[in-house]
């Protein structure tokens, strides 16, 4: 699927809240060459900066600029909010952004990861990181599920066909819809994958994809759904 800036829809901004490491940056440079304007968060402006100054000089003089904020100013300059943070580090992250996150659409990108044995799925109390999100900020924020099964080498392989699919679930379609528009301009096959309840068995695949890569000795193990009529 090729890259195509976005020239004919919205004119998206996209928070990439930690943006700074290794997941959120390979999105980030994905979303900045295919012509998305991103703002990358960080707890530290000055590191947002920072990795924003390097994406620049990466992206060349025609790209749009990335622009590098603190996570909350990155989030309430954006209308959508990808969460790139380590999953035992959300909870001061999603209080920053209480405030920022209303009305927008919401990206988590974590697992429900056993701590101790990441190659084990655990579903917190909620029944789902992406569901506790959704709890967290209400009812307003439109948050979805999507990227738990694509590791960062394969994001970082931006000259590479991505041979996997993104299942994006959330309990809005048209939220659900403008991701999956956003991650196929990436050059990603996204499916839809339905309602909020189903993001536990995207992000416990994640565990399924930890246990196989350490089984098989490989980095990058991902999923593709057959039967599945493709553009
Ligand atoms: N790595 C993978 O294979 C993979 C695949 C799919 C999805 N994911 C998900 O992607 C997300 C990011 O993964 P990653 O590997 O990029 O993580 P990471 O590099 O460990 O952390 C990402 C950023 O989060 C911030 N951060 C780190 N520790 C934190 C803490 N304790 N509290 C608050 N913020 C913290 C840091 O940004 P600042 O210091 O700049 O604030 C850091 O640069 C995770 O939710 C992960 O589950 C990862």
């Amino acid at each position: 699927m090729p890259n195509h800036p976005i020239t004919q829809s919205p004119n998206h901004r996209i928070a990439i809240i930690g943006g700074t490491g290794k997941e959120g940056n390979a999105l980030a440079f994905r979303f900045a060459r295919a012509g998305v304007r991103v703002l990358i968060g960080s707890r530290d402006a000055a590191k947002a900066q920072n990795a924003a100054n390097e994406m620049n000089a990466r992206l060349g003089a025609a790209a749009l600029r990335v622009e590098g904020y603190s996570n909350r100013d990155a989030a309430a300059k954006a209308n959508i909010v990808l969460l790139s943070v380590p999953y035992d580090g959300m909870k001061p992250i999603l209080e920053d952004l209480r405030d920022a996150a209303q009305n927008k659409i919401v990206i988590n990108i974590a697992s429900s990861l056993d701590p101790e044995r990441k190659s084990r799925a655990k579903p917190p109390a909620a029944g789902s990181v992406t569901a506790e999100v959704q709890q967290f900020f209400g009812d307003t924020a439109k948050v979805v599920a999507a990227f738990q099964n694509i590791s960062p080498e394969k994001l970082e392989a931006v000259d590479e066909k991505i041979d996997s699919d993104v299942l994006v679930c959330g309990g809005d379609k048209a939220a659900r819809e403008t991701v999956i528009e956003l991650i196929r301009r990436i050059g990603i096959d996204a499916l839809d994958a339905g309602v909020l309840a189903n993001a536990i068995a995207v992000e416990a695949l994640t565990a399924v994809l930890i246990a196989v890569n350490i089984k098989y000795k490989v980095k990058g193990a991902g999923i593709r759904l057959t039967g599945v009529p493709r553009e």
